[in-house]
């Protein structure tokens, strides 16, 4: 099956061509992956700005989706699918994808079917890129930890259909990449920051700046990072902003080993309660190169497989859209005439946003 996946949610405007078997939970051959960043419109306000997303997203759609079926040497009418990103993300930039999906979708007479970005995301470690170093695919039921600039989250997936998938734990405030996202500009360091402190934390020294641990609470599957970041404006007040290189290493190393602590201990926690394996990583945050090396170490020390999808597929991107939409259309789906658009995630959410007490485990 050959699908053309669309994403627009947030930053990115991105399509893909992929191939999969007729078999669900089977490897796509990604033929074609054009991602445009929107990375330059956005950084002078050091984050996305909703509208000017939007119009990013009409100038560039068509001419992405048309060099996406060009490196991959298909024709749409050769597509058996179309694969659209519909929530949760920005209603304007949504919007974008979801009406050109539509428009192709009556015009070449292909099915279309929309796709949750996070279910996405769960699914991009099924990717096998050409000439890239992919491991191969997990098998269900497996527990996926989804780290990304919008959304933390750990999850039991049993097949790849969001009424199969169960939130066992997630932020209760920020995001992990949105932690990242906010320290960077307090800092003065650009946008997106993830990226950017991930290199000043490889050579900084963690154990040289004190920070809070961020829900550290044992038995708790939910993260909370707005406290991490609320430690980091007050050292900076105490401090001021670093005034040499290292110390602004150190400070982002420290930044960094918190929320890696966090992010490790809750989904080794998780995947064990769960009696589960395999452990999957995704999202923006998961090419982080010290997440990656922290959680297979770990994974190594309790008899758990960690898969993480290759680095490409971490942020977004479309292939990971094409796939998670194939795995519906292998079922017959076809959402034109009543696909509709959504800021939120269709997988149910068990944690509450805010303070206040609340249930400590979701047992298995
Ligand atoms: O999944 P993604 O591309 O978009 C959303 O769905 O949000 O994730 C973007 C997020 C941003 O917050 C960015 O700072 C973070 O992922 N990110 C990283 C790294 N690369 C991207 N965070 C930590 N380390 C990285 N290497
Ligand atoms: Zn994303």
């Amino acid at each position: 099956m050959l699908v053309l996946g669309i994403e627009s949610s947030c930053d990115e405007t991105a399509a893909a061509i992929v191939r999969t078997s007729e078999c669900v939970g089977e490897a796509g051959q990604v033929l074609s992956d054009v991602v445009h960043s929107q990375v330059p419109v956005h950084a002078p306000y050091g984050g996305v700005v909703p509208e000017l997303a939007s119009r990013d997203h009409m100038r560039n759609i068509r001419p992405v989706v048309a060099m996406a079926l060009e490196r991959a040497g298909v024709g749409l009418e050769q597509v058996d699918g179309i694969a659209v990103t519909c929530r949760p993300g920005l209603s304007g930039a949504l919007m974008v994808g979801v009406q050109l999906a539509s428009g192709l979708g009556w015009a070449a007479n292909k099915p279309v079917v929309g796709v949750d970005h996070l279910v996405g995301h769960l699914m991009a470690v099924f990717l096998q890129y050409p000439n890239v170093d992919c491991p191969p695919p997990p098998s269900y039921p497996f527990v996926a930890l989804i780290a990304s600039g919008g959304h933390t989250a750990l999850y039991r997936v049993d097949a790849p259909s969001a009424d199969r998938i169960v939130e066992l734990g997630a932020t209760r405030d920020d995001a992990a990449g949105e932690a990242y996202d906010k320290t960077a500009k307090l800092l003065g360091l650009g946008y997106p920051g993830g990226p950017i402190i991930d290199k000043l934390a490889a050579q900084g020294h963690p154990n040289s700046v004190e920070l809070s641990k961020p829900m550290a609470a044992r038995k708790s599957l939910e993260f909370s990072f707005s406290g991490l970041k609320t430690n980091v404006a007050r050292w900076v007040e105490t401090n001021g902003l670093p005034g040499d290189d290292q110390t602004l290493r150190d400070l982002c190393a420290a930044f960094q080993r918190r929320v890696v602590d966090a992010l490790v201990a809750k989904a080794i926690r998780a995947t064990r309660e769960q009696k589960l394996h395999t452990l999957v990583l995704g999202g923006g945050v998961a090419a982080n190169r010290e997440l990656r090396a922290r959680a297979a170490a770990a994974g190594e020390r309790h008899g758990i497989r960690v898969v993480v999808p290759p680095l490409k597929c971490c942020t977004d991107n479309a292939a990971m859209i094409a796939y998670a939409g194939s795995q519906r259309l292998l079922s017959g789906a076809d959402d034109r005439g009543q696909l509709s658009i959504s800021p939120r995630t269709i997988l149910p959410r068990l944690t509450r946003k805010g303070r206040g007490p609340r249930q400590t485990s979701h047992q298995a």
